[in-house]
């Protein structure tokens, strides 16, 4: 009897320990494309949050952060049933990652309805910061690069251009930005051709603008499809046709750019991150990336996977470690630190990210590819987001 009563108080009391350890942790769901067409945005991101973590430790207010990653395939019903499980069952504090902006927009809701911040590592359409209160972005919008590469065109003589975007949120944004910052400096978008977001073949839109003649073709794919666009351009000949080719930076995307070979040469971007971005901090970031993931190079998506844990970490230090969503997502408001990017802000109004937008220019430096910036338009709101205003 006296045996049993034992055994008994030792259940009753591994029961009563379980959800005692379990306070002891702050989970955070991650999900992330991590197989599939995005697997690169997935790797990189993940890399990054686990360099952050490693440089960091791992219980910035004493409790121990433990990430839980899954992988959505690039799926958006998979993103959503996965954050659902997160939530209810896991009783995560955040959600963060979201590798496609379908991925994000699935999800929203259920971060308003559990009151759970959701941290935007990749998808980069306008609208999504719109979708729920508890949306927070770290990684850019499109209209941020697009608007700053028409004002760079206009500048620099471009009168016309074509342009080339994924058929979907950040490419519709990409293309609306581009061709208004062309009409307002007195240029001209001549033609508007877009590729589908899955398996899209380039050949027969490169065609159409090489037929079109402009004096640029102007292009946002998402990072991955950079690499497939560059050959195409180059097979078509494209590069020695005269058209001048201008992109976001998620095309000459650091991760794949090396690979892209000398077609890509002189190729003028506008983006938020380069892997030579000139900086005390970006050099220590890029080495470390390096020497914990010896087969990769760091691209945008990683440094907006490193400034989301950044933003995570700095909310629960000004909550006191208070995990409740509502105060997480009010200290993250107007937050600003020194990325390896840059100086940036999550811009306290629309939640969304504030950073410089660098103009680039593809180079080989020391053997390998790199985007060279040459200009900086400082501290860059979204402009969608404040032509929207009344
Ligand atoms: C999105 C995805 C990307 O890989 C990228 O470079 C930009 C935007 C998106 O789906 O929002």
């Amino acid at each position: 009897m006296h045996t049993r009563r034992l055994i008994i108080a030792a259940m009753l009391g591994a029961v009563a320990a379980a959800p005692a350890m379990a306070q002891d942790t702050m989970k955070v769901g991650l999900i992330l494309p991590m197989t599939g067409q995005q697997q690169s945005t997935g790797k990189q991101i993940e890399a990054a949050v686990r360099l952050y973590m490693a440089q960091n430790g791992d219980t910035p207010t004493g409790k121990r952060i433990e990430i839980l990653l899954r992988d959505d395939a690039g799926v958006a019903d998979t993103t959503k049933r996965l954050a659902q499980e997160l939530i209810v069952k896991d009783k995560v504090i955040a959600l963060a990652g979201f590798g496609l902006t379908p991925l994000a927009m699935a999800t929203a809701p259920l971060a308003t309805q559990a009151k759970v911040p959701l941290i935007v590592m990749a998808a980069a359409t306008s609208t999504i910061t719109a979708a729920s209160p508890y949306v927070v972005r770290t990684s850019q919008v499109l209209p941020q690069p697009a608007a700053a590469m028409a004002k760079w065109a206009v500048d620099n003589g471009i009168k016309s251009a074509v342009t080339l975007v994924a058929d979907y949120g950040p490419g519709i944004d990409a293309e609306t930005w581009f061709t208004k910052g062309m009409k307002d400096g007195g240029g001209e978008v001549t033609a508007q051709l877009r590729t589908p977001l899955m398996a899209p073949d380039f050949a027969p839109v490169l065609q159409r603008a090489a037929d079109a003649k402009p004096q640029a073709l102007f292009a946002f794919v998402p990072s991955g499809q950079g690499a497939a666009l560059a050959k195409q351009f180059a097979e078509r000949g494209l590069d020695k046709s005269g058209i001048r080719f201008i992109a976001t930076g998620d095309v000459t995307d650091d991760d794949q750019l090396n690979g892209m070979g000398n077609a890509m040469l002189d190729v003028v971007t506008a983006g938020f991150y380069s892997a030579s971005h000139q900086s005390e901090l970006n050099r220590k970031f890029v080495a470390a990336f390096k020497v914990a993931n010896p087969s990769m190079r760091p691209n945008f998506m990683a440094v907006a996977g490193y400034d989301g844990m950044a933003l995570l970490y700095s909310a629960l230090r000004k909550t006191k470690g208070n995990t409740d969503g509502t105060a997480l997502v009010e200290a993250m408001k107007g937050m600003s630190w020194e990325s390896p990017r840059g100086p940036m802000m999550i811009d306290p109004e629309t939640r969304d990210v504030v950073h410089n937008i660098y103009i680039r220019k593809v180079e080989r430096v020391n053997g390998e590819l790199f985007n060279t910036e040459f200009a900086t338009i400082p501290m860059v709101k979204d402009p969608a987001k404040a032509a929207a205003k009344p």
